[in-house]
């Protein structure tokens, strides 16, 4: 498994045999279960896979956990070396922002709502940082998970509005066994906390079952997320959604699909979840 800090290095590495696949993971380190399911994909789909980690101060405002964000990269690497990954790119700052660097890559609409609304710098940290993996690594393929359900249309839209020959391919949520969806930001949780956590994925499912019972009112299905978070004396609500899967506008009524979606702090920890819901799908 190389190891490579510079960009440099990177397309050395990359370009010695150009007739073989590439796949790549974006990620910013703690590695969990969840990351190594999108490794995994990788391996099976691509002659070589890629993984990078790195903490995009990009994408966190001022107020955010940019230097709590948990790291530990020597045991990354040494899950990555199990997994057979080729190449892990692990630039610093400087390398992905040079001094006087100016250019972001802006996705308007749908980085609007739902997380773009709590978090208006996210997503433009988030595809510029993408933008630039993808012209240094080139990849055939990369992989996003299902948890972070907006920046995978956020990235789809970019993809396709920049012709990026890029394929996403989008992974299913892992949880932990109370069904709290794996994410680094788990590990900052105390005891407690840990165990309030999972309200999120509670009132995403009771939405969903009720969606399946025959509630089609958007505003009733939201009700049933809030009125849940509320009974965790330890979950403080951000916004639950109940939004068009593709424009991620809120609906009024639920005809055939939604994304279920939403956020909560337990402590200072954001925890976010979603569920996409589809008639004839359960
Ligand atoms: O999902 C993440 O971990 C990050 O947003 C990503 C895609 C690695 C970009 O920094």
């Amino acid at each position: 498994m190389k190891v490579c800090k510079t960009v440099d290095e990177i397309r050395a590495y990359r370009w010695l045999d150009p007739r073989q696949s590439w796949g790549l993971v974006p990620t910013m380190g703690f590695l969990h279960e969840g990351h190594i399911s999108l490794v995994r994909r990788a391996r099976g789909e691509n002659d070589y896979v890629a993984v990078s980690i790195f903490v995009n101060p990009a994408q966190f405002a001022p107020h955010e956990d940019l230097q709590a964000y948990p790291r530990n990269l020597q045991r990354d690497l040494s899950l990555l070396e199990q997994e057979e990954v080729d190449l892990v790119f692990v630039p610093d700052d400087s390398t992905m922002y040079p001094p006087r660097s100016q250019t972001f890559v802006i996705v308007s609409e749908v980085a609007q709502p739902l997380e773009g609304a709590s978090r208006p710098t996210h997503f433009r940290g988030v595809t510029t940082v993408v933008a630039k993996l993808f012209n240094i690594i080139q990849p055939q393929r990369a992989y996003f998970g299902q948890k972070d359900a907006q920046q995978v249309v956020v990235v789809q839209r970019m993809i396709k509005d920049l012709d990026f020959n890029v394929e996403l391919v989008v992974c299913p949520i892992v949880r932990e066994s109370d069904g709290l969806a794996m994410s680094s930001r788990n590990e900052r949780l105390l005891a407690s906390q840990r165990l309030a956590a999972p309200v999120l994925f509670r009132a995403l499912t009771a939405a969903e079952s009720a969606f399946f019972a025959g509630q089609r009112q958007a505003s009733d299905l939201r009700q049933i997320m809030i009125a849940e978070i509320e009974r965790e004396p330890l979950a403080r609500l951000d916004y639950v959604s109940v939004a068009n899967p593709e424009t991620l506008l809120e609906l009024d009524v639920v005809e055939d699909k939604a994304l279920l979606s939403g956020a909560i702090f337990i402590g200072d920890v954001r925890l976010i979840d979603n569920i996409p819901i589809e008639m004839g799908l359960i």
